[in-house]
């Protein structure tokens, strides 16, 4: 893989940093990686988006499968670890977290009005705790001090919504003309994050997110992956996703 992220990436930078990190999770999570046929079931539908831009922009379809995947990973190792917590909650709030959103910048209603379109709408959650999905939704967007509370459900998808955060900063740090392509520490604080394992994943979110778009845009001469299918198959290039 190193090739691939030299060209991906521009060098070499990084690349030991992301491999001690995938090899820590995939120790850790020891073979329990995510099917790809499991996550599937989860695609969130282009008509869930309030607007088509949103469906297409930062916070589209790609930002929700990646959130999928890393919140995956976590709630998996937060299990392992001895977390008690509902996976399909997870799983459903990762998905439809963004969806609501009226556009690309700073938008404090959007997490409020994807609760609501959670406990509006029937998209198939077969029996999961739909409160819990709302709730999830409902408070990613505030400071976590101004929740009620915290569940692990919450604390899981808030820090892989995070680890993916790069990808937004570097369109936004791009389209200012920012000097030099942005590190990590020019947009992360580590200090913010909730769960232990998410600082291991923190140097993953950028390569996955430039990853999942490299597929994608390398699919176009022979049948264009979806958004969706083109970061589970980064998340298979990775070792995160069976
Ligand atoms: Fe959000
Ligand atoms: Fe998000």
């Amino acid at each position: 893989m190193d090739d691939l992220y030299a060209e991906i990436m521009g060098s070499r930078a990084g690349y030991g940093a992301l491999r001690s990190s995938l090899g820590a999770v995939t120790e850790r999570l020891a073979g329990d990686l995510p099917e790809a046929d499991l996550l599937r079931r989860y695609e969130p539908r282009s008509e869930w988006f309030s607007r088509e831009e949103s469906r297409r922009g930062v916070h589209g379809i790609p930002h929700e499968a990646r959130v999928l995947v890393l919140s995956e990973v976590l709630s998996r190792l937060e299990v392992l670890a001895g977390a008690s917590l509902d996976q399909d909650v997870v799983r459903w709030s990762a998905v439809t977290h963004d969806l609501r959103r009226h556009g690309e910048g700073f938008d404090y209603q959007h997490g409020e009005r994807s609760a609501a379109w959670v406990m509006d709408t029937d998209f198939g959650t077969n029996g999961t705790d739909k409160d819990a999905i709302a709730y999830c939704n409902f408070w990613h967007v505030p400071q976590d001090c101004e929740a009620p509370s915290i569940p692990p459900e919450l604390r899981v998808l808030k820090d892989a919504d995070a680890v993916d955060r790069f990808r937004a900063q570097e369109i936004i740090l791009n389209a200012e003309g920012f000097a030099k392509p942005p590190t990590m520490d020019d947009v992360f604080d580590h200090n913010f994050l909730r769960t232990n394992y998410a600082h291991l994943l923190v140097p993953v979110g950028r390569f996955f997110y430039r990853l999942s778009a490299y597929i994608k845009a390398k699919s176009r001469s022979n049948g264009e992956l979806s958004g969706f299918d083109s970061v589970l198959e980064a998340g298979r290039v990775l070792g995160l996703v069976r």
